[in-house]
């Protein structure tokens, strides 16, 4: 950020400039603002994008509601001549556009308006259930580039990453990350996976090389995260960088960081583009930070790692018919910005004794380690898990100096495997759906809100049905019985008796999750705001629709799942503080410049004044990084602080009007420099209501 308006010395005097209420009250929204010539665009209103006078919160404009939107993040774009400006987002699965003047849809983008997500991934379109993403995606020219949150149950859509045309609407090119026949990568699969397997995809953020024309995504676990017996081999592209050549989408380099991933250990923040000093050389650089704790650093036009990444032997599996790497690679430097391994010795000195106790036992009963695959004989923990390390905006840079900043949580995951019944395999008669494990439900009609939808199409079985059909459960008290993720799959798949609803879109199935709720899940984590999501953001796991096997796969005799929503947490904060933290990193030197905790749990009185971090809530927030040495954070306990870039000392904090998830903005209008910060809903009261926060230096008189 090269606003110099902001310092170290007056960032004491910042303040609330202006506010907007979301008349919708925020339903759902973590919004990352974005601000050109003045104006600041949101979402609100539940679903409209809104557009706002960026110097006094003034509405100017408002779009209509559009089902399904993005709840983080748009896109703006603009012709050389600057006469077509448009926003453009993904909605109900599809691409489409607005005029950033007025905020009335380009009708000549894609087919009259839109272009499905769900076409142009190489299967057939109704069997992708999700098909868009979770974060906004990147601009480069006048191209888009696209990943998706297909979701990360059995036979999730595929995630090829991809180009469209922000002038056309119209698919540029699709990468296959899980690989086609012929393709790089293929023989790293079964033969016939890359008709079934899912994931691999990036539903973070997207980072454009614009000088070397180089577009990178950090790609994820493929499906089912926890099992891989269908998917026997190393899985590529899965959990690795992937660079390239933004034009054409052709493979420049890649690097895997876990092979046949078996944690869901995505790689989702932000790959940093940094210049550094090494050896006597300036090399241009990228750094991923991995939810392994790992920062991975390589040249970024080679792919060559600037220090060593060495492969280690790890322990095997025992679980029957999987597979698992017998070395997986490990970052010779710079250091982890997360703890590694769990012992007796790291139970949260805050717990009483009987609650310690209680832990001291477990983890000697359990195995330990990044890489111990997992088991359905013992407990497995690793740390930072799988909510943990660096997720989705947890990365920051001073690009010019080579300096990173990396915010994590250590959130360890205690998982063991539950064994369940084989999936179907499709059969030659019937192509459709007999031999599959639900019927389909016909339809929803997509004007329904949530309630209705409830009242209509589930308290048929749920409520009027239940005395005479048998095995209807009642869905009274359903959220504390299952997660968000086994919700979505139940419901889009079906189970038993009760019909798919494939038709069902993710915002949705996440409000009928939140109507059937009003009880805990995960440990007193509220349902809706806070509750654990891995894998996709909020508003984009779950749900898929393919549902057999295709003809001729041979599937593995039983499927397993996970417990505990698949994170393995019950409560977050069994081990010793700090529980969320940010590093600063010198990429010069390959070393750590300062490690600090982030936040302050407020139930925890600190020891000698040391901060503790967030055990609840993941760091999903983002920083600020200044050219006047300020980096920005805001935390999980509600509160905006200023960190000294130089040696991780809190400058300034403030609480928060009310909590915020999501990414802060900086800009400048008319010279003077402002903050913008989404405040969510949520349980927690505020000061002000959810919406838009804007704080400034006070006016000069
Ligand atoms: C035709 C009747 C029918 C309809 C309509 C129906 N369900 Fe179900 N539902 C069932 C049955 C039967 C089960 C038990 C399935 C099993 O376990 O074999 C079930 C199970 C569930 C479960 C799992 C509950 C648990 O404790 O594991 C959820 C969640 C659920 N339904 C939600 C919904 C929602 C949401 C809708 C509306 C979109 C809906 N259902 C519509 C019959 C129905």
């Amino acid at each position: 950020m090269d606003l110099k308006q902001i310092t170290k010395d007056n960032v004491k005097q910042l303040e609330i400039i202006w506010n907007y209420a979301d008349p919708d009250g925020g339903r759902g929204i973590f919004f990352n603002p974005i601000v050109v010539d003045g104006v600041m665009y949101v979402v609100a209103k539940g679903g409209a994008i809104v557009a706002l006078d960026a110097a006094t919160g003034k509405e100017i404009w408002s779009s209509r509601v559009f089902q399904g939107i993005i709840r983080t993040g748009i896109n703006y774009w603009e012709s050389k001549d600057k006469k077509d400006r448009r926003l453009i987002f993904c909605a109900n699965q599809m691409l489409q556009a607005l005029d950033a003047n007025t905020g009335l849809s380009i009708t000549n983008f894609g087919d009259n308006g839109t272009t499905s997500l769900k076409e142009g991934l190489g299967r057939d379109p109704g069997t992708i259930g999700r098909a868009q993403n979770t974060a906004p995606g990147a601009i480069y020219d006048d191209l888009i580039f696209l990943g998706s949150s297909p979701g990360e149950g059995y036979f999730s859509g595929p995630g090829h990453v991809r180009a469209y045309s922000v002038v056309t609407g119209k698919l540029v090119w699709v990468f296959h990350t899980i690989p086609h026949p012929g393709e790089y990568g293929y023989e790293t699969w079964p033969k016939d996976a890359y008709k079934y397997a899912g994931g691999v995809n990036t539903w973070g953020e997207i980072t454009v090389d614009e000088k070397n024309g180089i577009v990178y995504f950090p790609l994820g676990a493929p499906t089912f995260d926890y099992y891989g017996a269908d998917r026997v081999g190393d899985d590529l592209y899965d959990e690795s960088i992937l660079a390239l050549d933004a034009r054409t989408g052709k493979r420049i380099w890649h690097f895997q960081t876990v092979h046949h991933g078996l944690w869901d250990y995505d790689l989702t923040s932000a790959p940093e583009l940094i210049t550094i000093q090494h050896e006597g050389k300036t090399i241009p650089a990228v750094a991923v930070a991995g939810k392994v704790g790992f920062l991975y650093v390589f040249n970024r036009l080679t792919g060559e790692p600037v220090w060593p990444i060495v492969e280690r032997e790890v322990p095997p599996s025992d679980v029957p018919q999987e597979w698992a790497s017998r070395t997986q690679p490990f970052p010779t430097a710079p250091p982890p910005f997360t703890r590694h391994t769990v012992t007796t010795n790291d139970i949260n000195p805050y717990y009483p004794p009987e609650k310690r106790e209680e832990w001291v036992k477990r983890v000697a009963a359990a195995k330990t380690g990044l890489f111990q695959p997992l088991s359905d004989k013992y407990e497995v923990i690793s740390l930072p898990g799988a909510v943990g390390g660096a997720n989705r905006g947890c990365t920051a840079a001073d690009p010019d100096h080579g300096i990173v900043y990396v915010t994590a949580n250590e959130m360890p995951s205690v998982w063991k495997l539950i064994k369940g019944p084989p999936l179907p395999v499709q059969s030659s008669s019937n192509h459709s759906s007999t031999n599959l494990a639900a019927p389909l439900a016909p339809p929803v009609n997509p004007n329904l809100s949530a309630k209705e939808i409830r009242d209509q199409a589930c308290y048929v079985c749920h409520v009027k049905l239940r005395a005479s059909m048998p095995n209807v459960p009642d869905l009274t008290n359903v959220v504390a019985r299952i997660s968000l993720a086994e919700f979505e799959t139940t419901v889009s798949l079906g189970k038993g008796l009760m019909p798919a609803f494939s038709s069902l879109d993710e915002n949705t199935l996440s409000e009928l999750y939140a109507l059937l709720g009003g009880t805990n899940i995960l440990g007193g984590i509220p349902v809706g705001h806070e509750a654990p999501q891995v894998g996709s953001f909020r508003s984009g796991r779950g749900g898929n629709v393919m549902r057999a096997y295709p003809e001729g796969v041979v599937p593995p005799t039983n499927t397993y799942k996970v417990g505990l929503g698949g994170y393995g947490m019950e409560t977050r904060d069994w081990i010793s503080p700090p529980w969320s933290t940010i590093t600063a990193y010198d990429l010069n030197k390959g070393t750590i410049k300062w490690h600090v905790a982030l936040g302050q749990d407020p139930k925890v009185v600190p020891v000698d004044g040391k901060m503790t971090g967030m055990p609840d809530g993941e760091q999903r927030r983002s920083m600020i990084v200044t050219s006047t040495g300020i980096v920005f954070a805001t935390c999980a306990d509600g509160k905006l602080y200023a960190y000294d870039a130089e040696d991780g000392k809190v400058i300034w904090s403030t609480k928060l009007p009310r909590n915020t998830e999501g990414l802060p903005a900086m800009y400048e209008v008319n010279g003077r420099a402002y903050i913008a910060i989404c405040l969510v809903a949520g349980r927690t009261p505020g000061t002000l209501p959810p919406g838009y926060v804007v704080y400034g230096l006070p006016e000069k008189k």
